[in-house]
Formats: structure tokens, C-alpha cells, sequence
């Protein structure tokens, strides 16, 4: 399938960058979060603190396996730990192209200081708790990943040109093909 889908930590620019791409490719843009929160008509963090972890990777699971029956040519923006299970990360790779924006734990800090909406980084010591998931993921989002792209230090179009330029490579390659 043809989708976009942007991977990477909270905080990496997924959703700013995903808006951006939106209007500048006129595609669509999806949201994995807003999906499962506009389905269970709750927000991410009542969902963690009513059902638990688990039972939201369940839910985007669930939402990848609709976006695969009905999603093309769209962007789509998925949710910081959503490729963590293998089975979604096989469901990513059939919807499109997997671009991973990669960022370090400094850049998060200071984007996510105020933030009160991921459960995960609740509490003291965000720093730490930032670092930690970090490691654990990075080769997760690596391997997931058709494109990797450093976001530190860039501003969003920026980025935004890296991935449009990336995908212009992927058209010429397959028409050559
Ligand atoms: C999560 C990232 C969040 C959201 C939830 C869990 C994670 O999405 O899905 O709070 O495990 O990294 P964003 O990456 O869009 O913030």
C-alpha cells in the first residue's frame, strides 16, 4: 500500500511533521492516538490508567488491521510504542513506507516538559525515564524503519523536505523497476 507512516519516540515531531506533510503532498493524514480515542470515545492516558498498558497495544494492533482494509495513500502518524510488537511492525511495513524520525532524549526533554498527556513519561525524573525507554526502543524503530531521519537542530520543513525527497527516490526506483 502506499501510506506514509511516521515512527519514532513521543516527541520526536510525528504529528507536527505528519500536519505539514498533509497539506503539502494533499494526502490525508491519520493518527493512530486520535483513532483509538475517537473509537473508545476516551483519551491515551484514561485508557492506561483504566485498562493498562497492554490492553492499548491491543487497540493499536486493532487499528492497524483497519487501516490495512481501508487506508491508501495516506500519512499516518502512529503512536510513540506502537511498533514495539513485532506484529504491528509487519503490519506497518505492509501499509507503506516506514519513515523513522529519530531524535535524542535532550530534544524530548525539552519539547515534553510541560506535557501531561503521555502516561509514560509522568513523574520525576523525565530525563532519565526519557533515556531509558530510549535505548530500549531505539533498535526497535530502527528495524522497522525504510528511512531514518535525524531530526535534532532541524526545524519541521526541514525534515519535511528530508521525507519528500526520500520518497521522490523511492518513485524514481520502482519506476525503474
Ligand atoms: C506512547 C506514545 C504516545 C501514546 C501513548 C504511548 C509510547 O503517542 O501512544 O502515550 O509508548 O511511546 P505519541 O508518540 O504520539 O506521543
Amino acid at each position: 500500500m502506499n501510506n506514509i507512516i511516521l515512527i519514532g519516540f513521543m516527541g520526536c515531531g510525528k504529528t507536527s511533521i505528519g500536519i505539514r506533510l498533509s497539506y503539502r503532498m494533499h494526502k490525508t493524514l491519520i493518527d493512530t492516538d486520535k483513532m483509538i480515542e475517537k473509537l473508545k470515545n476516551i483519551t491515551v492516558s484514561e485508557i492506561f490508567e483504566q485498562d493498562g498498558e497492554e490492553a492499548f497495544r491491543q487497540m493499536e494492533t486493532e487499528s492497524l488491521q483497519k487501516l490495512l482494509e481501508e487506508a491508501d495513500n495516506k500519512i499516518i502518524s502512529a503512536g510513540g510504542g506502537l511498533p514495539l510488537r513485532s506484529e504491528n511492525r509487519e503490519l506497518l511495513r505492509k501499509l507503506g513506507k516506514v519513515v523513522y524520525l529519530r531524535v535524542t532524549a535532550e530534544t524530548v526533554c525539552q519539547r515534553l516538559a510541560d506535557d501531561t498527556s503521555r502516561p509514560l513519561l509522568q513523574g520525576e525524573d523525565q530525563y532519565i525515564r526519557v533515556s531509558e525507554l530510549l535505548k530500549k526502543r531505539s533498535s526497535v524503530y530502527e528495524s522497522a524503519a525504510d528511512v531514518i531521519i535525524d531530526v535534532d537542530g532541524k526545524t519541521f520543513e526541514e525534515v519535511m523536505d528530508e521525507i519528500i525527497g526520500n520518497m521522490e527516490e523511492y518513485k524514481d526506483e520502482s519506476a525503474c523497476n
